[in-house]
C-alpha cells in the first residue's frame, strides 16, 4: 500500500467549508485522510509505489509481471487508462493492461478478472492495483461537503499467482450490479450523456451547433463538474447488499460468518461496517476498519485495508478472509480467500 504523506484532518477542512470534526466522526468515523501532492503525484505514481512493494514481496521483478488489472475512478487521463502508464513507469514487458471502472467495488472486480486468468492458466503473475487521487477534483466548498469530507487518496496492490495447494488462495468471487440507481452516486461530467437518462438536466451545454457537449463553460460555472451523491440512499442500499454478498461467498464455500478470520469491507463508512458486523454477528476482531485514518479511498480501500491487516499480523496463515465492497453503479462484490 501507499498513501501520500500529506495528512488532512477534519479540523483542517473547516477552513474551506462549513463542517466540523464531530459531524464527520459521528456520521462516518473518519478522523483524517491523505491527499496527494497537487502536482508530481498522480493516481498512477501512487500505484507505482504500492505495486513496487507488492512485486518485491512476491519475490519477483516488474519484468515477470504478465498482466495488469488497474482499478480506478480517478485516472490520470480520460484516456488512455492508468494500466499503460503503470506498464511504462515500471518498465514492464509489452504485456496486456486492463483498466477497470467499477468504483468502490473496482478492486474486487479486478481481482476476479485476474483470478479467471490464473485459473485458466493464461497468466502466472498478475499485478492487480486499486489507486485513487480523489483530492484532484472534489468540491471543497460547503456545497460539496457531504462528498468531499468522505474521500481520501491512496493506492494498494497485490500480485496474484497460481498455487498447487488445494483449497488455498481465492476460493470464489461474486460480482453484481444494478444500474437502476446509477445517477445517485456519480460524476456526470465530462461525459456523453447529453441529459439523455434523466428527466432533470444534469448539465448545461453551450449553445453551439456542433461539439461542446462534453465539457462546457456553463458546466464549470454551475459546478456541474463534481461528483454527486445521495448519501442516505447509498447507505440504505449498502447495508442490504454488503451482508448479502458476504453470505453468498460464505455459502458458496460451505462456511458460516463465525468461520471468518477476517472480514475486510470496503471502507465506505464506519457506520456501514458496524451495521454489517452486527448483522452477521461478527466479533470486533473479525472485522478490519481503518477508515478513521484514510477516509474512503474507493478502489484502493480494500487492498490498503488488506495490507494493513496483514502487516498487523491479523490474518493468520490458512485463515479465512472475506473481501467485500459496494459502491457507485450500483455494483457490489465479494471474494473469499484462504490466506
Ligand atoms: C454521506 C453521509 C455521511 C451523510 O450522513 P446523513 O446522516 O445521511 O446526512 P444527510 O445527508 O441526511 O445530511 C444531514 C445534514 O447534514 C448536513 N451535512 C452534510 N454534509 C455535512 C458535513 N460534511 N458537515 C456538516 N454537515 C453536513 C446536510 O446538509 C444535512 O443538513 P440539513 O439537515 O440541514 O439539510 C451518509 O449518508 C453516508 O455515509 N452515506 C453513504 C455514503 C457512502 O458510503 N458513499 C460511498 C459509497 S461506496
Amino acid at each position: 500500500m501507499y498513501v501520500p504523506d500529506n495528512v488532512v484532518t477534519n479540523q483542517q477542512l473547516t477552513q474551506y467549508m462549513d463542517t466540523n470534526d464531530a459531524w464527520i466522526q459521528e456520521r462516518t468515523g473518519i478522523q483524517q485522510r491523505h491527499y496527494a501532492h497537487r502536482t508530481g503525484e498522480t493516481t498512477t505514481t501512487m500505484a507505482v509505489q504500492a505495486a513496487t512493494i507488492a512485486i518485491e514481496r512476491a519475490g519477483i521483478t516488474p519484468q515477470d509481471i504478465d498482466f495488469i488489472v488497474f482499478a480506478t475512478l480517478s485516472p490520470d487521463y480520460y484516456f488512455p487508462g492508468c494500466g499503460v502508464l503503470l506498464q511504462r513507469a515500471l518498465h514492464m514487458k509489452e504485456i496486456g493492461a486492463l483498466d477497470v471502472r467499477n468504483q468502490c467495488s473496482g478492486f474486487i472486480y479486478a481481482l476476479s478478472v485476474a483470478d479467471q486468468f490464473i485459473r485458466s492458466g493464461m497468466y502466472k503473475n498478475i499485478l492487480v492495483v486499486g489507486s485513487e487521487k480523489h483530492s484532484f477534483g472534489l468540491d471543497f466548498s460547503t456545497r460539496g461537503r457531504n462528498v468531499s469530507v468522505i474521500f481520501g487518496d491512496g493506492a494498494g496492490a497485490v500480485v496474484l499467482q497460481p498455487t498447487t495447494e488445494p483449497n488455498r488462495g481465492i476460493l470464489s468471487t461474486h460480482l453484481h450490479s444494478d444500474g437502476e440507481n446509477a445517477e445517485i452516486l456519480a460524476m456526470y461530467n465530462p461525459g456523453t450523456h447529453a441529459n439523455h437518462w434523466t428527466n432533470q438536466p444534469l448539465a448545461d451545454f453551450d449553445d453551439a451547433d456542433i461539439g461542446q457537449m462534453f465539457m462546457s463553460h456553463q458546466m464549470i460555472d454551475h459546478a456541474q463538474n463534481f461528483p454527486f451523491m445521495d448519501g442516505p440512499s447509498v447507505f440504505k442500499k449498502a447495508v442490504v447488499k454488503f451482508p448479502e454478498v458476504i453470505l453468498e461467498a460464505l455459502q458458496a464455500n460451505h462456511y458460516q460468518p463465525s468461520d471468518l478470520s477476517m472480514l475486510i469491507p470496503h471502507q465506505a463508512n464506519l457506520r456501514i461496517s458496524q451495521y454489517v458486523q452486527q448483522k452477521l454477528a461478527l466479533r470486533d476482531d473479525q472485522v478490519f476498519n481503518n477508515i478513521q485514518r484514510y477516509g474512503n479511498t474507493t478502489a484502493a480501500s480494500v487492498p490498503i485495508a488488506l495490507c494493513e491487516a496483514w502487516q498487523q499480523g491479523l490474518i493468520p496463515e490458512g485463515g479465512l478472509v472475506c473481501l467485500a465492497a459496494f459502491g457507485s453503479g450500483f455494483t457490489w462484490a465479494s471474494a473469499l480467500l484462504k490466506w
